[in-house]
């Protein structure tokens, strides 16, 4: 680990208080002018480090840059953040973490970005990733899994995450089928899962987990103003960018474990703002009004036609109609 890492990993570790120079020296086992050196270094990249004569240094409580010295410490998982990558700037986590998988990579490995300028979203869309706003996530997992069961991957990723913001933040987070995270009628997070399947074995080879979350964002762009919100808009309680990303690697593997039992979908019923609502279903540009009946076993959408059909969906977007909730959807 470069020098500069290690000394910030001394500093996030005490944040908010300070640490003396000869007590970083220490435990890093370097010295104090090297010390002095990486806190420089430090603060160039932007972090806000004061130094207090007599006391040392001390690392900003508002200080929120990701990195891997800031995630560790929170994490509880046995795997998921344990190998992970952050960046300053990518085209997209998803992107990276696919050429990683595709290499190899172990079950958890984690790729984190502070902006995206290619950001993917469902259906060819585009998802805003703007710098130092959100957590741009991408998490490397090898489930023992059918293809059939793929759907409930995305169902899985979006408990978890409303369950970590919901911890975190206090934010009462709904789920729009399939992948969307709703706080105050308004979309926090969109999640994106790309697979990869073992011809051979006829499962799973690979699924990578892609989550975006709005965080601390005050405007949104033109397009995204009337339906799109972050968690600094839903909360006064000021929130941690890299307490929050733990959090939801802890409950993503917490939930993932129970996949295969499927108890997770009592929670992802409970949460979903579609069950029993007159919604909208646009697949393939073309768009028709149903009822939303429920949530299946492996995470379809259950529906009934106007016509009495009764049928399960794996995809399409789903538009609640409803003349108080219809303006704040994608
Ligand atoms: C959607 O709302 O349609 C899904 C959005 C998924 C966005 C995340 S951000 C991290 C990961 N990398 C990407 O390019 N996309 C996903």
């Amino acid at each position: 680990m470069p020098l500069k890492d290690k000394v910030l990993a001394v500093l996030e570790e005490n944040k908010g208080k300070s640490v003396s120079g000869s007590n970083i020296a220490r435990s890093v086992g370097m010295t104090r002018s090297a010390v002095w050196k990486a806190v420089k270094t430090l603060r160039e990249e932007g972090y806000s480090i004061c130094a207090v004569t007599n006391r040392g240094y001390c690392l900003s409580e508002e200080s929120d840059f990701l990195s891997e010295q800031s995630i560790v410490p929170n994490l509880k998982t046995k795997a998921l953040g344990r190998k992970i990558d952050v960046f300053k700037t990518i085209d997209s986590t998803n992107n990276f973490a696919k050429s990683l998988a595709q290499l190899g990579a172990v079950h958890g490995t984690t790729v984190i970005s502070e902006v995206q300028t290619q950001g993917k979203g469902r259906m060819g869309r585009d998802f805003y990733s703007p710098m130092g706003m959100g957590v741009y996530m991408s998490v490397i997992i090898r489930p023992k899994l059918s293809v059939e069961h793929s759907l409930l991957i995305t169902s899985c990723a979006a408990v978890a995450v409303a369950e970590a913001v919901e911890r975190v933040a206090e934010i009462d987070c709904k789920i729009k089928w399939v992948n969307d995270i709703y706080a105050g009628g308004k979309k926090l997070c969109g999640i994106l899962t790309e697979a990869s399947v073992d011809v051979e074995q006829g499962g799973l080879e690979y699924a990578i987990v892609g989550m975006g979350i709005n965080v601390q964002n005050v405007t949104f762009p033109k397009n995204l103003a009337d339906t799109a919100t972050s968690v600094r808009l839903e909360t006064d309680k000021p929130v941690s960018r890299s307490v929050l990303t733990a959090e939801i690697l802890n409950c993503l593997e917490e939930r993932l474990e129970t996949i295969r039992d499927k108890s997770f979908l009592d929670e992802y019923r409970r949460r979903s703002n579609v069950i029993g609502e007159r919604i909208e279903v646009t697949h393939n540009d073309v768009s028709e009004q149903m009822d939303c009946t429920g949530i299946d076993e492996i995470g379809r959408l259950l529906v009934r036609l106007d016509s009495g059909e009764e049928k399960a969906l794996t995809s399409g977007t789903v538009r609640i109609v409803d003349s108080e909730k219809q303006e704040n959807q994608d």
